[in-house]
């Protein structure tokens, strides 16, 4: 029962209030023919990412993992007209199929796709000294402490940094757990827990997803 009644909520809620457009289909088809993973986030997702875009009024947003875009256009869309989303993607060919579903979203202008190394293009954003209101973080799960740094460091007093896939099924909880992703998302957690001036929290989630979490951290500046 578990999993299938957890997806059977989800898709309750998210044909309520997260139903897809044509534009959040169409990225989610050409990203499947195009062999891309389906491990994008759900409509509920994207529409809590658009919603916090809304509820802190970020004007600039910044994504670590891009993949075909699903959750750039949820959360360019809770981004004022002038708004801007940075989101930085490794693969060449995930940027290519992310940049065809920004231009269908209509939201090519507003989304610039960085493509490389996540934590080249975010020592090259700190270099020149941008800030962002929000950062999205959700790509591989092994940098994530060294993403959390960088993000830390292009915020302000006021910046909601947002993290996936920090429970992976419960095994966020194995200690002496020898895979990578696991040990950055704990160390991740550890930092969290240790930085000054931030106000986090993890909750866990279930359904399309399966069993799975979001990390929230606002930076407050304040120790
Ligand atoms: C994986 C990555 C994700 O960001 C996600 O949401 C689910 C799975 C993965 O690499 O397996
Ligand atoms: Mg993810």
């Amino acid at each position: 029962m578990g999993a299938a009644l957890w997806e059977a909520v989800d898709s309750y809620f998210n044909e309520h209030l997260a139903p897809e457009d044509e534009a959040l289909r169409a990225a989610l088809r050409a990203s499947e023919q195009a062999g891309l993973p389906p491990i994008q986030i759900s409509s509920g997702q994207g529409k809590l990412l658009m919603l916090l875009a809304r509820a802190i009024q970020a004007r600039k947003a910044l994504e670590i993992g891009t993949l075909g875009a699903y959750s750039t256009i949820w959360l360019a869309r809770g981004l004022p007209a002038d708004g801007a989303v940075v989101s930085c993607e490794l693969s060449a060919k995930h940027a290519e199929v992310a940049r065809a579903n920004l231009q269908r979203a209509g939201l090519d202008g507003r989304v610039a796709i960085k493509v490389g190394r996540a934590l080249d293009t975010l020592a090259q954003l700190i270099t020149a000294g941008e800030q962002f209101d929000l950062v999205f973080i959700d790509a591989d799960k092994a940098s994530y402490p060294d993403y959390l740094q960088a993000a830390l460091q292009l915020s302000h007093p006021g910046t909601l940094i947002v993290a996936d896939n920090v429970v992976r099924a419960g095994r966020v909880i194995d200690a002496d757990s020898r895979d990578a992703d696991v040990r950055g998302i704990r160390s991740f957690i550890e930092r969290l827990s240790s930085s000054a001036g931030v106000l986090a929290v993890a909750l866990q989630t279930v359904g399309e997803r399966g069993h799975d979490g979001f990390a929230l951290a606002l930076v407050t500046g304040r120790g």
